[in-house]
């Protein structure tokens, strides 16, 4: 191990995961999708190297930027992506506002697969369309893309878009490229414009492995994926993504409603950030993703020894766990707040991912490790007061 991700650090003090809950006395703060972990040294050292040079103007993006996003698919997803088909935008969630404007009309309505990150329903509903929900199904540990209801809501309700999230947040799934390439053809076959937003795809745990719907052939003409540098190698701050959209005539649509939208340069940091992160990541990640692995596998071990309070399911990917409280210690108040006012965690309220899910909590567990088994710790002391 080259890095030290048990190493203390001080949080930023406008960080809103830690920031907005600055006076609270020891809570675990294990919400919001952010990592608790330093940067890459090659990151920091391609930001400070940038500032030597302290003019800000509006930039270009220049070719080596386009250039690490394409190997980066190459390399780690085997994914050929084109120079012309990569759109970069100040985040994925502008990302998703951006096809929605581009290819729906207000009333059109949108499939979600629930539960799901929170801003998929933000952003259909504030562009005023309409939420259609075709929830995972719940397998043992697991979670089941129920193809028959999708089918389904295809033939009946007629949406004109699909947004999957892949991998999954909350639930950590990898899809398979079977699951994929259905959900391809079903789009297809009904003319429904899929959106793939894959941020998550390098946190992935060995056994598993991200397949990319670009590298479905038959189907490119109907996919955008929108992907980032953010999750991966912890840069939300910087606000730059990439939609990457291969049908000519849509990234043309895409690219007039980020005119309108706003001005058309990005942020010259971010840019510096996400080509070092591609460039010279690939370490740090890979060594981050072992730590979350062993964080999880502790934190399953831990959940699955009080099978009687809870449920825990497996994630393949993403540094989230996803738990349903099934005891009785959550009659009175909800599962997210039971963590928070008796074990001192505070988690992701599991509405948050769509109204059915109230006995549900989101922990973030790329923190220290040191961290996880204390405030497990807590979790069990409280068990054993609240029995
Ligand atoms: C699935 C998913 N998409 C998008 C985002 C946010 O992306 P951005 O900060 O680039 O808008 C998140 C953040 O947690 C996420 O989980």
């Amino acid at each position: 191990m080259i890095y030290n991700f048990s190493k203390i650090v001080t949080q930023d003090r406008n960080s809103q995961k830690w920031h907005n809950y600055a006076d609270d006395p020891i809570v675990s703060q294990m919400w919001i999708a952010d990592m608790d972990f330093e940067v890459a040294n090659e990151i920091k050292e391609s930001l400070i190297n940038r500032i030597q040079t302290p003019i800000f103007g509006y930039t270009n993006v220049p070719d080596s930027y386009y250039d690490s996003i394409q190997k980066w698919q190459l390399n780690e997803h085997q994914w050929v992506v084109e120079k012309d088909w990569i759109v970069p935008v100040s985040g994925v969630v502008t990302g998703i506002n951006l096809v929605i404007q581009a290819f729906t009309t207000e009333g059109d309505k949108i499939v979600i697969q629930t539960p799901v990150y929170h801003s998929f329903f933000n952003c259909i509903l504030n562009n005023n369309r309409v939420v259609v929900e075709n929830p995972l199904e719940q397998y043992n540990d697991y979670y089941k893309i129920d193809f028959n209801h999708l089918e389904c809501i295809f033939r009946k309700e007629k949406p004109k878009m699909m947004i999957l999230c892949s991998p999954h947040n909350p639930v950590g799934k990898v899809f398979s490229k079977q699951e994929l390439e259905s959900i391809c053809m079903l789009c297809s076959k009904y003319n429904v414009i899929l959106v793939s937003d894959e941020i998550h795809q390098d946190i992935v745990f060995p056994g598993s492995s991200h397949y990319s719907v670009g590298r479905f052939k038959d189907y490119l003409e109907n996919v955008i994926i929108l992907v980032s540098a953010s999750k991966s190698f912890n840069l939300a701050g910087f606000k730059v993504s990439n939609s990457i959209i291969p049908n000519k005539k849509m990234r043309e649509l895409y690219t007039q409603k980020k005119k309108q939208n706003g001005p058309i340069s990005l942020n010259i940091l971010g840019l510096i950030a996400c080509e070092a992160a591609y460039q010279f990541g690939k370490p740090w990640l890979k060594e981050v993703v072992n730590y979350i692995e062993s964080n999880r596998d502790y934190a399953l071990e831990f959940f699955k020894r009080y099978s009687n309070h809870f449920h825990i399911f497996t994630p393949s990917a993403t540094y989230f766990l996803w738990i349903k409280g099934i005891s009785d210690i959550f009659s009175k108040q909800t599962i997210a707040d039971w963590f928070l006012n008796s074990a001192k965690i505070r988690g992701n309220k599991g509405e948050d991912f769509g109204r059915s899910n109230m006995d549900f909590i989101r922990l973030n567990i790329a923190c220290r490790k040191e961290t996880l088994v204390e405030s497990l710790n807590r979790v069990e002391s409280s068990l054993t007061k609240a029995m």
